[in-house]
């Protein structure tokens, strides 16, 4: 479904992306875990298209990426992307939030577009709260609004960046449940989190990142308990000790 083939970006002269290659299949969930600055964001922002890529081929469904235009816009609608911070309309209703990609780019009737916004709305438990504002809701709250957001859109992939990092503990269960569910239900996903009680719940694969790179691959439970280079090791024991 996601095909990253030698992937090479810069930032001047920072390699920000180091021949990244990476097959995501079809339905598949891939976690990526890594320090910060290891390139995790860039790398779901070029899968985007949100940002250009020096080198290398990145393909979605068979089909390269397209460079702009219309067909830009009809892939942001495929690839799902939820943020660490919710990018809610503040002055749009939660139903219009959800409603407004369905009717200006997918081009859906009013009344079926919020048919379909309410649906997913309880879907991710928060169907009670579609007249009020984005403010008028907690921090958990919006975060499911901005899955159902995306979802609305009838994604082929959902791109997930470190989307429970700005939460209270107490909302960060709620949204990883709405993940798992997405995740049940089949949806390809690639998710940027150090959350690892959804990597082993819903992960098939963890990939390492550090430096720009893709240094380990592995299932949760091996990666986990059998880390096997250093960098993985010595990034798990800092963050195992919280
Ligand atoms: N727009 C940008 N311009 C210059 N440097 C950037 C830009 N975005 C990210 N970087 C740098 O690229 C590196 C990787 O960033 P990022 O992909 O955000 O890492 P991560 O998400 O793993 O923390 C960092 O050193 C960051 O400072
Ligand atoms: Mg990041």
């Amino acid at each position: 479904m996601v095909e990253l083939d030698h992937v090479n970006k810069w930032f001047g002269d920072l390699h920000v992306l180091q021949d990244i290659n990476l097959s995501i299949k079809q339905g598949e969930v891939v976690v990526v875990i890594g320090p910060s600055g290891s390139g995790k964001s860039t790398l779901c922002r070029a899968i985007n298209r949100l940002e250009t890529i020096n080198d290398g081929h990145i393909s979605l469904d068979g089909q390269p990426l397209p460079e702009e235009g219309k067909q830009l816009a009809q892939l942001r609608a495929e690839v799902g992307m939820v943020f660490q911070s919710f990018n809610l309309f503040a002055h749009k209703t939660i139903l219009e939030n959800v409603t407004l990609g369905p009717i200006r780019v997918r081009k859906q009737k009013k009344e079926d577009a919020e048919r379909r916004a309410k649906e997913l709305l309880d879907r991710v438990g928060v169907g009670q709260q579609a007249n009020k504002y984005p403010a008028q809701l907690s921090g958990g709250q919006q975060q499911r609004v901005a899955i159902a957001r995306a979802l609305a859109m009838d994604p082929k992939v959902m791109l997930f960046d470190e989307p429970t990092s700005a939460l209270d503990p107490e909302m960060i269960k709620e949204v990883l449940d709405v993940m798992v569910d997405l995740a049940e239900r089949g949806m390809t996903m690639v998710v940027v989190t150090h959350e690892m009680g959804f990597a082993r719940t819903a992960a098939n694969r963890v990939v390492f990142m550090a430096e720009g790179q893709i240094v380990e691959e592995n299932t949760p439970e091996e990666f986990f308990t059998n880390p096997q280079s250093d960098r993985a090791k010595d990034f798990l024991g800092k963050i195992l000790k919280h």
